[in-house]
């Protein structure tokens, strides 16, 4: 399917949430409820969206309207350091990783502090077909029908208290089974973590991702729960996820760690705010060759400004990046 743009940028809410329900969709969500999509059951059977039928038949999308990127490009072409830093390590190895059982440890500031079972957290709520633009701050990009839950549904189930600013995520840490967590050179302090200031986590595009492509997401996409903030770059979006803490203050961030002055807190996507190494004005959208780069103008907010403009009224982008 391709997404029609209202104007050049925008996608639709009626097309961020698509009413045309994948096939297997039912099933994946009988799953979900029930706990066996946790067991990393990708069935082979699965049909693929119909979406990607379109999408992935070799024709250019018309100017100004965003085709979904094929799933195998979307499954192979992965940044997750705990597995290696190449782009095919995670496809590679990330198998090795078991996902079930699962818990997530929720703490700081909320009425029930306490580690839950995966489908324990997410029962009762419904999850979301969420097609999103995914920008990397290393300018290439992908368009991803997600399935997901709000990240808002899930604060509201454990009770946020009011004096929470911000939201701290971190991921599993288990070398056993995380080769690059075992490398002496992946030059990262494990656990991976992020965060989100506490408006930002409300908000309605922000969504913890359970399945891709109508099916359970992959271990190299972050199974089994993933965060995806879609008018922000990748790196933001932190895959399996173990820990969620609701805090005062605003928390670390893994790349911030790394490379204060190359990774802010915020990383919106912005063409206006070059990263100090090269240009963000524009990207090459996946699939991407030497011949066909299919680099494109890059969007303020990674085309969300009208729904995420406001969260930032009075800030200065360029000092907050
Ligand atoms: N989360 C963890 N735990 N570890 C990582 O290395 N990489 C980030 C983000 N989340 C990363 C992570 C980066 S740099 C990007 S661009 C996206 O995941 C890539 O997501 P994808 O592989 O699903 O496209």
């Amino acid at each position: 399917m391709l997404i029609r743009s209202k104007k050049p940028g925008a996608i639709l809410p009626s097309e961020i949430t698509p009413e045309t329900s994948y096939l297997n969709r039912r099933r994946l969500l009988a799953g979900i409820a029930s706990g066996v999509v946790l067991a990393g059951c990708a069935e082979s059977s699965a049909s693929a969206p119909d979406e990607q039928a379109v999408a992935s038949d070799g024709q250019a999308p018309a100017p100004g309207l965003d085709a979904i990127t094929p799933e195998e490009i979307a499954t192979s072409y992965n940044n997750f350091y705990e597995f290696g830093t190449g782009k095919g390590d995670p496809a590679r190895y990330a198998h090795e990783l078991t996902t079930t059982p699962w818990s997530v440890s929720v703490s700081g500031l909320v009425d029930k502090p306490a580690s839950w079972a995966l489908e324990d957290l997410l029962a009762g709520l419904t999850p979301e077909d969420r097609i999103y633009r995914f920008r990397c701050v290393e300018a290439w990009s992908m368009v991803i029908p997600w399935l997901g839950i709000p990240l808002s549904a899930v604060l509201d189930k454990v009770g946020v208290d009011s004096s929470a600013k911000y939201v701290a995520f971190e991921t599993l840490k288990r070398p056993s089974e995380m080769r690059g967590q075992r490398s002496a050179f992946s030059g990262i302090d494990w656990p991976y973590v992020e965060g989100l200031r506490i408006d930002e986590a409300m908000h309605p595009l922000t969504t913890l991702a359970v399945g891709m492509y109508g099916k359970p997401l992959p271990n190299q996409n972050g199974a089994p729960l993933r965060l995806v903030v879609p008018w922000k770059y990748g790196f933001k979006s932190i895959k399996s996820i173990v820990g969620i803490r609701l805090t005062r203050r605003e928390p670390p961030t893994t790349w911030n760690r790394l490379n204060a002055r190359e990774y802010g807190f915020y990383s919106n996507v912005n063409p206006e705010v070059d990263h100090p190494r090269w240009s963000q004005a524009s990207e090459r959208r996946l699939p991407s060759t030497f011949l066909q780069p299919n680099r494109i103008e890059t969007r303020m907010f990674n085309g969300y400004a009208e729904e995420v403009a406001s969260l930032y009224s009075g800030m200065d982008l360029k000092k907050h990046y």
